[in-house]
């Protein structure tokens, strides 16, 4: 019966946007869920998208379905930004299709995974909390590896041990760029290392790349993805525009399969149609119409690349304050200098964390991760006060 249900804990991340909005203090700071900010501590509708909104609202002469797949223009002309301007799809062996933001891409990926005959996937820790929730939701097996030491580095030797324990059949997960806890990205050497172990091990890399353009740049936050896609023969992407083109809520992402030849590419997407078809049907096309009009117009997409530049600017600004700072209390800051992306962990306790939010009105995740861009000049000095203090004696 339904009286079985248990009473199930809130999403702890998702829960705190509710913790930070009832808290009446007025010099709160919100690190919490992954939402760019301004320094005014906004997140605005990017003016490419605003203008492309325009254009939709003017020329949109229907909202009949689309299917499985979604906006299929959007799917192509987001390739040339992820897979490359000179061939990106491969020869025809990459296609894909739309979902509902990125989760809905992990989901897909992982579920095509499933379908293909994966059962066990190796995912380096911490990792995004979802990821781990997705595949246990999907009755799949997680094998972790660390991803990355305290002290701010890949720990690339876990990495190695996991590829060689794995074997023949499974499946890796990885995070393209702008690692969700950690910042801590492989540098281009490490996935010059990477690629060719994970095809000589005949590993399925399914590639998470949800925050392209967060950390140095559209085509070097691909590096990795593009690396890892010339060495094998079969991979999957899923990749989210809820960061890059700040559509959140309008939920907007695509899965991309490459298979080894360009004639099965398109067999193995029809399960992603089939899968999507149980699950949501069909994703929503909003956001997605939107940033294919934003991609179809050079000048927006000149606009859209500055936006990008300003958020990374900012972001690079608030490292580097938190370099220069240093120690605060216990905690070395310096190394959130050279991490990249939306996130970072400041590695406090557990009843360090709590403080930070009694105590000093700070928001951050339970994992000790914080979001960059809930930093402002207004608002830096008062965290790092904070962290030195819930770490004092
Ligand atoms: C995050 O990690 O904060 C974002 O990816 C939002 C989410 O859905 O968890």
């Amino acid at each position: 019966s339904l009286a079985q249900l248990q009473q199930q804990p809130a999403d702890a991340l998702l829960a705190l946007i509710k913790l930070h909005n009832a808290d009446p203090r007025a010099d709160k700071i919100d690190l919490g869920v992954g939402v760019y900010r301004t320094d005014t501590g906004a997140t605005p509708v990017f003016a490419c998208i605003k203008a492309a909104e325009a254009k939709l609202l003017a020329g949109q002469d229907s909202k009949a379905y689309l299917g499985p797949e979604g906006d299929m223009g959007f799917v192509h002309a987001l390739m040339p930004y992820v897979f490359g301007a000179k061939d990106p799809t491969m020869g025809g062996r990459i296609d894909g299709m739309q979902t509902p933001g990125g989760t809905g891409a992990v989901r897909l990926a992982l579920g095509l995974a499933k379908r293909a005959g994966y059962r066990r996937i190796w995912m380096g820790t911490p990792s995004w909390p979802n990821h781990a929730q997705i595949i246990a939701d999907l009755g799949m097996e997680l094998k972790s590896f660390v991803h990355a030491s305290k002290t701010g580095f890949v720990d690339m030797d876990s990495l190695r041990f996991a590829v060689g324990q794995a074997e023949p059949g499974d499946a890796i997960l990885l995070h393209g760029c702008c690692h969700n806890p950690s910042g801590i990205d492989y540098s281009d050497a490490q996935w010059d290392e990477i690629a060719p172990l994970l095809a000589a091990k005949g590993l399925l890399p399914i590639l998470d790349l949800a925050y392209q353009g967060l950390g140095a740049g559209m085509d070097e936050d691909a590096y990795g993805v593009r690396r890892v896609l010339a060495e094998v023969p079969e991979a999957l992407v899923a990749y989210s525009c809820d960061k890059n083109f700040g559509l959140y809520r309008d939920r907007v992402g695509a899965v991309y399969v490459m298979s080894a030849s360009a004639d099965q590419v398109g067999a193995a997407l029809s399960n992603g149609h089939a899968l999507a078809r149980a699950a949501w049907s069909m994703p929503p096309d909003h956001g997605a119409a939107a940033v294919r009009l934003v991609l179809e117009d050079e000048a927006l997409v000149k606009q859209w690349l500055a936006e990008l530049d300003a958020m990374r600017d900012r972001m690079r600004q608030v490292r580097a304050r938190l370099a220069t700072a240093g120690m605060a209390g216990t905690i070395d800051l310096s190394p959130l200098g050279s991490q990249n992306g939306l996130f970072s962990i400041v590695p406090l306790t557990a009843e360090q964390i709590m403080a930070m939010r009694e105590k000093h009105a700070v928001y951050m995740a339970g994992s000790g991760r914080i979001n960059i861009a809930g930093l402002t000049m207004g608002n830096i000095d008062k965290f790092i006060a904070a962290v030195a203090d819930v770490t004092a004696g």
